[in-house]
């Protein structure tokens, strides 16, 4: 590359960078906007909800209605598991605060288990409270995930 280019380059370069670190600053400043909570698991088909001894052959539970609880039972979210068996819930970090969400919410199938197979009850509730599961960043999104820590089955009292 001869000088004339090599300066053509670097001026480019200073022209695209410049721009880019206003936008990082103004990103910065609204970063909390790129974050998200992701509430994420799977339910199974089973007297307790979760995989079986066969591990990935335990039946999975679809279309099963889940509700995120915190406090005094409040639902402040709600999924449907999809043909996997898997809920999705997203929050926003802004509302609910991660310590809160693993102390003081809690996840509840609220559909019957005899709904995916009619041996098991039709009354009571799987239930999970919720694990911190690590943090990711996908670009500029930091994404805060979180898994239910294990169902059981609670009865209706
Ligand atoms: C595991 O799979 C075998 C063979 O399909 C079956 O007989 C057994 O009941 C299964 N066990 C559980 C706990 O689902
Ligand atoms: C738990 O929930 C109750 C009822 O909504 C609330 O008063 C309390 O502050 C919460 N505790 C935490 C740690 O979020
Ligand atoms: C239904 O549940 C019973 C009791 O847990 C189990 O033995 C049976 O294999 C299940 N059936 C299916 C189709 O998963």
């Amino acid at each position: 590359m001869g000088l004339k280019s090599v300066l053509f380059v670097l001026v480019m370069a200073a022209a695209m960078g410049a721009p880019l670190m206003v936008a990082e600053a103004q990103l910065g400043s609204i970063g909390s906007l790129l974050s998200l909570t992701r509430i994420q698991g799977t339910v199974f088909c089973t007297a307790d909800g979760n995989i079986g001894a066969n591990g990935t052959a335990t039946p999975i539970f679809p279309n099963a209605a889940v509700q995120l609880q915190c406090g005094n039972g409040n639902v402040v979210s709600t999924a449907t598991t999809n043909s996997a068996g898997m809920f999705l819930i997203l929050l926003n970090p802004l509302q609910f605060l991660l310590s809160s969400l693993t102390s003081n919410c809690s996840v509840l199938v609220n559909t019957p288990l005899s709904s995916c197979n009619a041996t098991l009850p039709s009354v009571g509730n799987l239930v999970s409270g919720l694990n911190f599961a690590g943090t990711i960043l996908q670009g500029l999104l930091s994404i805060t995930n979180i898994i239910p820590r294990g169902f059981t089955f609670q009865p209706s009292t």
